[in-house]
């Protein structure tokens, strides 16, 4: 079967027929998606219908669930991902942020700089740049530049959340998912994690689950709707919600069920 695509080559990922399987049972059924560049693409549908399990096809981390098989066709930039590549390279190039903040146990500073580090840079001035920016493009630098070296566990939730984007973005990532980046968080930290979107996507394509109508409909571009491991209907968000074509999506967005 053949997915049918619009502007096949301003897209970030093509999905073609995915399938994937835990053991015997099937998460993802022939899923065929779009994810175009420098764009929001909001994931919908109720518990259990597989959006975590997309996301995370997108940097191969459902590679480390034991049991886990997968068919199909995913590429990125025209790559196939599950091709021969190098596994941590895409998840450099595919950065992740979960739903709950999860600073490491060290100061603001070596958060952001970590991954830096690892890879081995070591030039002082060089990563406090790279530090500095990467806060900055997570709209926290004020707020924290007077205490860098304290630790990262004293900010608040909204706080630690933004550092963790901080600390995606240090790997000047192409892609940002976000798996519920903000269902820990208060209606203000939430506000300011939906404002810090707008800018993001300027630079890196990002992948957004959420279990919030509201929210899908103010930040994204586009929304695909799931439903029992089958995408229902994809489109630019205001279509999805203000005309969908299939009467489960209809009931969805209307919050008939969820
Ligand atoms: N590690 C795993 N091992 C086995 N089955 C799993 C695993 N992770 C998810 N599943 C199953 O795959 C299906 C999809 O789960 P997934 O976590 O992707 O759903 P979701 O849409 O993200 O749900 P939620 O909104 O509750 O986070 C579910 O039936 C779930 O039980
Ligand atoms: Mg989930």
């Amino acid at each position: 079967m053949h997915c049918p695509y619009l502007g096949l080559n301003m897209n970030k990922f093509n999905i073609e027929n995915l399938n994937l399987f835990y053991g015997e049972n099937q998460a993802l059924k022939s899923i065929c998606l779009p994810i175009p560049a420098r764009q929001v693409t909001a994931l919908i549908g109720p518990s259990g219908c597989g959006k975590s399990t997309l996301l995370r096809c997108l940097n191969r981390m459902n590679d480390l669930i034991e049991g886990v098989s997968i068919n199909g066709t995913l590429t990125m930039d025209d790559e196939d991902i599950y091709g021969n590549i190098d596994v941590a390279n895409l998840r450099i190039k595919v950065g992740m942020v979960f739903q709950k903040p999860n600073p490491f146990p060290m100061s603001i500073y070596e958060n952001v700089a970590y991954g830096l580090r690892a890879q081995g840079l070591k030039d002082k001035a060089e990563l406090d740049k790279v530090v500095e920016k990467s806060l900055r493009g997570a709209a926290l630098w004020d707020e924290v530049k007077a205490r860098l070296k304290t630790p990262a566990m004293g900010l608040s939730g909204g706080q630690q959340q933004r550092l963790c984007i901080a600390r995606a973005i240090a790997m000047q990532p192409d892609v940002i998912l976000m798996d519920e980046p903000t269902s820990a968080l208060d209606p203000i930290a939430t506000n300011k994690i939906e404002a810090l979107m707008e800018s993001l996507k300027k630079e890196f394509t990002i992948v957004i689950v959420t279990h919030s109508m509201q929210q899908a409909r103010r930040i994204s571009d586009r929304t695909a709707f799931f439903l029992m491991g089958e995408l229902v209907e994809h489109d630019q968000t205001h279509a999805i919600f203000s005309n969908p074509q299939d009467s489960r999506t209809k009931g969805y967005v209307n919050g008939d069920f969820g």
